[in-house]
């Protein structure tokens, strides 16, 4: 291996560090504590992993966790009925509705009804418009991640080629927004790209978000350039459960100039993000001045 390792997990503890000391201030200074709100609808096994996570982190920052956990058959109207209450209640900063939502449940209609001050996910089509035009909004969790990690290695990623592999609402269309709002040249791979590897070979920056273990060999890489995996996949081999990313990191970490590993890469970033998001949402609900480095 010849890459720089991007440590995420050390960087979500920095990240962790600085918003306990933020909710520390806003505690003792302004008699504030900053609450997320996380509903979970179902039983899907990972999101509840994900969610006890989330709450777990949120209390071990300081700040209020509440979880409300609704059966998988729950109706929209209940489900509605319950964002309600969050959007009103002064104590609740941030709210979540963890995806996916069993299939009945009209997603857009859920994440647009959610108050966009409070939407920490930055899901809202509010949030996304305003990150469209580069105006103040909630930024998606994971994408901010990856942000930080890049601006942290690079200082400036103005005028370098970002290649997005992947167009989702989550991750490929809000980090290539971010990526642009920096000033990066950006272009958005996706399965339908023609010649991906010839694509992916121009970038300086790969960002793989598509959710396909090891899909992109370190033969699509250019020399040098930073590859940042979002992917999270579980595969067999050897007869063991193990996690991959969307990269093929062994022989990625030999091309490239420096690497996000999975596990301990992107993952770990994208609650520490969440936490910011929340602290970032409070203070704004409260005419306070925002932490800084903890947005984009
Ligand atoms: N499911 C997978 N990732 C996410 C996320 O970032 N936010 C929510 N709300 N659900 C998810």
């Amino acid at each position: 291996m010849t890459a720089t390792l991007i440590d995420g997990k050390a960087f979500a503890a920095k990240v962790r560090e600085q918003v306990a000391g933020h909710v520390t201030r806003l505690k003792e200074e302004h008699g504030i504590t900053p609450g997320l709100a996380v509903v979970l609808v179902g039983e899907d096994p990972a999101s509840q992993v994900y969610v006890r996570s989330k709450g777990k982190q949120t209390v071990e920052s300081g700040m209020n966790s509440y979880e409300h956990k609704m059966d998988a058959d729950t109706s929209e109207a209940d489900l509605l009925a319950v964002i309600d209450q969050l959007n009103n209640d002064p104590a609740v900063h941030g709210i979540l509705v963890q995806l996916p939502l069993p299939g009945h449940l009209n997603e857009d209609l859920i994440i647009n009804s959610i108050a966009p001050e409070k939407d920490v996910d930055g899901f809202h089509i509010s949030n996304v418009g305003l990150l469209g035009t580069g105006q103040k909004s909630m930024v998606p969790c994971t994408p901010l991640g990856c942000l930080m990690m890049l601006r942290d290695y690079h200082g400036s990623i103005s005028g370098m080629n970002a290649v997005v592999i992947g167009r989702s609402n989550i991750v490929g269309k809000p980090m290539a927004q971010l990526l642009l709002n920096d000033s990066a040249t950006v272009t958005i791979a996706h399965s339908r790209t023609k010649d991906l590897p010839g694509v992916v070979k121009q970038a300086d920056i790969v960002v793989a978000a598509v959710g396909r273990p090891e899909m992109v060999p370190g033969d699509w890489i250019k020399e040098g350039a930073t590859v940042i995996d979002v992917g999270i996949n579980r595969i067999e081999r050897d007869g063991k459960n193990k996690l991959v990313g969307d990269v093929d990191f062994e022989s990625a970490s030999k091309v490239a100039g420096a690497i996000t590993p999975v596990p301990g890469g992107v993952g770990p970033m994208t609650i520490a993000c969440l936490l910011a998001n929340t602290v970032t949402a409070c203070c704004r609900a409260n005419g306070l001045a925002e932490p800084e480095g903890l947005t984009a």
